[in-house]
């Protein structure tokens, strides 16, 4: 897919305030740090499209982004933020939660993953409550530059076989790196396939 145009629409903590349109959309979403909001701006070509940090706790609302004017890249909080009071913990949650629930024009929800690490019972339970709900979602492996090709290879094969354990098949899923741009192509085809299936 050729990116013509990216443009930020909206912050919001209410998903009934969030675009009221029908386009096909898809949510980035997992552990804060993991790198959601560099791989926007790595999918879109642009520094600063959506807004990042060495801290984690950076993006704390839900934001929109239209792609090609036709549809929508959302940008959400890092779940296991710890470094918030209880009760502002419990809101990200459940605007998180509500928005997974009630946003119909989501398509997909991807759930990104640092490669470097074991498989962490935080984005397992997650992906476990998509299942239950019934919304469908991809994995995204992110800083895969970090990473030799054969650790990356081993990590990712690790990662599948915990997976497999309690889940039938592997889910669509990507090998990305933000900083060297791996899995731009891939990751954008894969979109554009779905947005085309929507169309017929
Ligand atoms: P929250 O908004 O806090 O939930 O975090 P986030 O998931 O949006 O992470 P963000 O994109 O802000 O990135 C967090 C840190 O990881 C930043 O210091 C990024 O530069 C770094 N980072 C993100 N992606 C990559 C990557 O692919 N490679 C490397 N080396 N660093 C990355
Ligand atoms: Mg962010």
């Amino acid at each position: 897919m050729k990116i013509n145009s990216a443009e930020f629409v909206i912050s919001n903590s209410d998903v009934a305030k969030c675009p009221n349109t029908p386009l096909p959309e898809y949510a980035f979403i997992g552990r804060s740090n993991v790198g959601k909001s560099s791989l926007i701006n790595m999918l879109m070509e642009r520094k600063n499209l959506a807004k990042t940090s060495g801290k984690p706790g950076k993006t704390q609302l839900i934001n929109h982004f239209l792609i090609n004017k036709n549809w929508h890249l959302v940008d959400l909080p890092g779940y296991g933020y710890a470094r918030v009071s209880k009760k502002d913990k419990k809101t990200f949650q459940k605007y998180i939660t509500d928005y997974f629930l009630q946003r119909e024009q989501l398509v997909m929800g991807f759930v990104l993953v640092d490669c470097r690490h074991e498989p962490q019972s935080i984005d397992l339970e997650f992906m476990q409550w998509l299942g239950e709900q019934q919304l469908p979602f991809g994995i995204i492996f992110t800083k895969a530059d970090k990473l030799k090709p054969n650790a990356l290879k081993r990590n990712v094969a690790h990662y599948q076989e915990v997976l497999l354990e309690t889940w039938e098949s592997m889910p669509p899923y990507f090998i990305t790196s933000s900083s060297k741009g791996y899995g731009r192509e891939q990751l954008l085809d894969y979109i554009d396939a779905v947005n085309t299936d929507l169309e017929h």
